[in-house]
């Protein structure tokens, strides 16, 4: 299963500007929202994240502004530039996350598919580490 993926949003474009509709029921959105929050106003040289989900799926877009988000599935690691309203960044399973260097606009936007729930979070690296491993 992959950890990530990047889901090019359709722009909905003409002569006034541009608009995206995000519609779940895998029309665009793979999952069933039940969450939807907004990360903004975020201080310089700030790391956010730092945690992994057991069982979870989301989608998060940068609507405004740009940043850098850093997914680790225990084996692989990247950084995903999120810098245009139209590209989704598609996490399940498994994934530790860190999100850095926003830029004084980025509003970072996060559909999630189960309401808010601290017993779903990982926090500890090791922790997640011993847990990834175990699913593979
Ligand atoms: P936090 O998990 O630290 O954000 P991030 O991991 O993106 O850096 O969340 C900050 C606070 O907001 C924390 O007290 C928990 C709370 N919170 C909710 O109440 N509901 C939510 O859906 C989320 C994501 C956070």
């Amino acid at each position: 299963m992959r950890y990530v993926d990047i889901i090019d949003l359709h722009i909905f474009g003409d002569h006034r500007g541009s608009l995206i509709s995000l519609e779940a029921n895998s029309k665009v959105v793979p999952f069933d929202v039940k969450r939807v929050y907004y990360i903004f106003d975020t201080k310089e040289d700030v790391i956010r994240g730092k945690h992994a989900h057991k069982n979870l799926e989301q989608l998060v877009i940068a609507v405004s502004g740009e940043c850098n988000f850093y997914v680790d599935n225990g084996i692989e690691k990247k950084t995903i530039k999120i810098d245009h309203p139209s590209k989704g960044i598609y996490l399940k399973g498994m994934v530790w996350r860190e999100m850095m260097d926003f830029s004084e606009d980025c509003v970072l936007m996060v559909l999630a598919s189960e309401h808010y729930d601290v017993s779903d979070y990982i926090f500890d690296y090791e922790d997640f580490l011993k847990t990834a491993r175990e699913n593979f």
